[in-house]
């Protein structure tokens, strides 16, 4: 395995030019960022960090990159930066606490009078505590304080994202436990996935009687790459496509789950499949790497920090002869392409535009010339399926600071900004130049 990308020498030629109102942005969420937790209610990932050897260095996001304090300092980042557009989450746990919606009112002021467009995410997985999506009510909950958010923020908030990654929080969280609220429920889990695509439709629902006409999704996807030819092997990747890259799409595309699932979820499944593909406006897709996937092994194994059990009916492997940033992951730009292109073949009309909510690396150091290099490859990648039919209309770094990333704590860093979280001092590291440089070139 290549341990490091090779330090690439500044991109010879400018990045291709993005059709005109391509929106630019940066991402953040609140658990990852904020800070100031005695100043909101608990949430499932404060009982999950208080719980041993749950985030490896053993940290909590109780202070984080304390954002919620200096948060004019983080938007004068974003405007130094010339971002169009900033995406961060509400922490549904601060609104129901006493003053909690008047931060992201001064949020969205601040940003505002930087000319930033402000992009919320209502559920970026801090579920209250107390809360659970294997309950469908948590669902008609979600939709009350999506109706309360939208109501105080509507008239300058133009364009909203209901969920974050549903498919990791189910994953990762119900699943396999290695992310709050630590349950390992393998299928069992099925109605998590449900509940939660039902919250979406029914938030899109609150957002437009809040007369909101611009909202959409954030899913996580990416190409699965069978580890052979053999046929154990590609029913396996077809499989592990299934859950990532059909799971959370098909109900919201198509109005259907993919076949076999459907009866595996609860409650009058057709009834909430109409609410869940209530039409979105956009169709965002969080994209990192492809993932390759074999036959079970017969034995838990261990990949990425993550055990899986033997049970599993796949596999995931390393895929060998490409780069790896500072976490493992693979780094393969073209990828990009590739899974944008498919979902054009796949889902046809039914697409409609998409927006790239998250993309970006793990690498220490300010002088990130290898994040460069991630951004560089990723962004050509998606000119060319912008070339290709595809019609996308914007892109967002993950993240503008290095954060609280979640089970890894503060050891992985995915910022343009670098935190040190001693002082809290914020530095830019050279990527959030080079990406200030690409966005002056882009107009
Ligand atoms: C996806 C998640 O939305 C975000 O919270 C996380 O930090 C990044 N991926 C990197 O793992």
């Amino acid at each position: 395995m290549i341990r490091r990308m090779a330090t690439q020498e500044h991109p010879q030629h400018p990045i291709p030019r993005f059709p005109a109102g391509f929106l630019w942005g940066v991402s953040t969420s609140a658990h990852q960022i904020e800070g100031a937790a005695e100043q909101r209610e608990p949430s499932v990932w404060d009982a999950f960090t208080d719980g041993p050897g749950r985030v490896k260095d053993g940290s909590t996001a109780a202070v984080a990159c304390d954002h919620y304090h200096r948060y004019r300092e983080d938007v004068a980042l974003l405007s130094g930066l010339g971002v169009g557009a900033y995406r961060f989450s509400i922490s549904w746990p601060r609104v129901n606490s006493p003053g909690g919606l008047d931060f992201y009112d001064r949020l969205v002021d601040e940003l505002c009078a930087a000319g930033v467009r402000p992009v919320p995410t209502l559920f970026h997985w801090d579920l209250p505590a107390g809360l659970d999506w294997l309950e469908r009510d948590t669902a008609s909950r979600f939709a009350a304080y999506v109706s309360q958010v939208a109501e105080r923020l509507g008239d300058r908030v133009p364009k909203w994202i209901t969920l974050n990654e549903p498919a990791e929080h189910t994953l990762l969280g119900h699943a396999l436990g290695v992310h709050a609220p630590g349950k390992r429920l393998l299928f069992d889990a099925l109605p998590v996935a449900h509940h939660q695509l039902l919250a979406h439709g029914m938030a899109v629902r609150a957002l437009r009687a809040a007369g909101v006409t611009d909202v959409g999704i954030a899913n996580s996807h990416g190409p699965t790459w069978a580890a052979s030819k053999e046929s154990a092997d590609v029913e396996a990747a077809e499989f592990y496509d299934v859950l990532l890259n059909r799971l959370f799409a098909d109900p919201v595309l198509l109005g259907e789950y993919p076949a076999g699932l459907g009866e595996l979820m609860p409650g009058d499944v057709e009834a909430d499949l109409k609410v869940i593909a209530e039409p979105v406006d956009w169709y965002g897709i969080n994209y990192y790497a492809p993932t390759k996937v074999g036959a079970p092994q017969g034995a838990e194994i261990e990949f990425g920090g993550v055990s899986m059990p033997a049970e599993l009916p796949f596999s995931v492997q390393e895929i060998e002869d490409v780069p790896v940033t500072d976490f493992g992951w693979p780094v393969v730009p073209e990828a990009l392409t590739e899974l944008l292109t498919g979902f054009h073949e796949r889902y046809g009309d039914r697409l409609p535009p998409v927006v790239i909510t998250e993309n970006g690396c793990s690498y220490e150091g300010v002088d990130d010339q290898e994040r460069i290099a991630y951004l560089d490859g990723h962004i050509r990648a998606l000119h060319r399926a912008v070339e290709a039919g595809v019609d996308v209309r914007g892109y967002f770094v993950w993240s503008l600071l290095d954060n609280f990333e979640w089970a890894e704590g503060y050891a992985r860093r995915f910022g343009l900004v670098h935190v040190d979280y001693d002082t809290l001092e914020r530095t830019p590291k050279a990527s959030y130049r080079w990406y200030r440089d690409v966005l002056r070139t882009q107009g």
